[in-house]
């Protein structure tokens, strides 16, 4: 423990009980943006949404690209009757933007689910000024979901629990129409572990030349243990295979971050 820590503390005392404190995991540590989270204790929830959208631009690399081509993506699959759905919509950055790009169809209903409620008050007030926008609090594995032809995941099947991923996989398949799509942005992991450090180390480069500083860097890792669990390409396209979705292909790749588009 570095006596860096220390200055969390106004006396010599309360120095030494913030230190055990921080020891049992009980104090959360800056991350950037002003957000500080705890060793595997990352939420989206309190303040996380103020910053949130800084904070992911510069953590991701590729973060509005991918939703400009997602935008993209989506004019082969939304017509004007269309449902479409978010799966963790945070903020609603991108559910707008999908929004808005296809504002001569009026009829789209554009449906956002997040499990946070903080993160649905947030974009349900980004959303307010587009009236076809829905933000529901929901899980999107218990969610009750109509027929639809486009459904999103922009970098949020990585936090759902491994255990209940294919489950989700298998929703998503069942509730597109013939025809529809599943856009899925990941991080994923390497194909090997030479690869898996190479990747590690050019995403650490990549956040120092954002401006995170190291403990950032090792605090969010830290934070992110049992919350964050990223699988490969090949685990990916095997969730998908599974679901039913036999044509899928890649659409961004940026080291560990990857954007996939499927088929039904
Ligand atoms: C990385 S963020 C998504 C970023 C967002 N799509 C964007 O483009 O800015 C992941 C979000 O997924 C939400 N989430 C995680 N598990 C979920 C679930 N099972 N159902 C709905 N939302 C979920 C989290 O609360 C969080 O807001």
């Amino acid at each position: 423990m570095r006596a860096g820590r220390a200055r969390n503390c106004g006396s010599p005392g309360r120095a030494v009980a913030a230190l055990a404190a921080e020891l049992e995991g009980c104090i959360g540590m800056g991350v950037g943006q002003k957000i500080s989270a705890e060793n595997a204790g990352w939420s989206f929830g309190g303040k996380v949404p103020e910053t949130f959208v800084d904070h992911i631009r510069l953590s991701v690399p590729l973060y509005d690209m991918g939703h400009d081509l997602t935008c993209q993506v989506s004019d082969f699959f939304v017509h004007h009757d269309s449902v479409v759905y978010e799966i963790g919509t945070s903020t609603g950055e991108l559910l707008k933007k999908l929004a808005l790009h296809h504002k001569a169809r009026p009829g789209v209903r554009w449906i956002g689910f997040d499990v946070e409620p903080a993160m649905v008050e947030a974009a349900r007030k980004h959303c307010a000024d587009v009236p076809n926008i829905t933000i529901l609090h929901e899980d999107a594995r218990l969610a009750e979901m109509e027929k639809a032809d486009l459904i999103v995941s922009y970098y949020t099947m990585q936090f759902v629990p491994p255990r209940h991923r294919q489950e989700l996989f298998d929703r998503i398949y069942e509730t597109l129409n013939w025809g529809g799509a599943f856009v899925m942005f990941e991080k994923v992991r390497g194909p090997d572990a030479r690869f898996q450090d190479i990747f590690t180390q050019l995403y650490n480069d990549f956040k120092l030349r954002n401006g995170f500083n190291g403990e950032e860097i090792v605090e969010k890792a830290r934070s992110l243990k049992g919350v964050l669990e990223p699988f490969s390409t090949r685990g990916n396209l095997d969730l998908l295979a599974r679901a039913g979705f036999e044509d899928v292909t890649t659409i961004q790749k940026y080291l560990c971050f990857e954007g996939f588009l499927a088929i039904k």
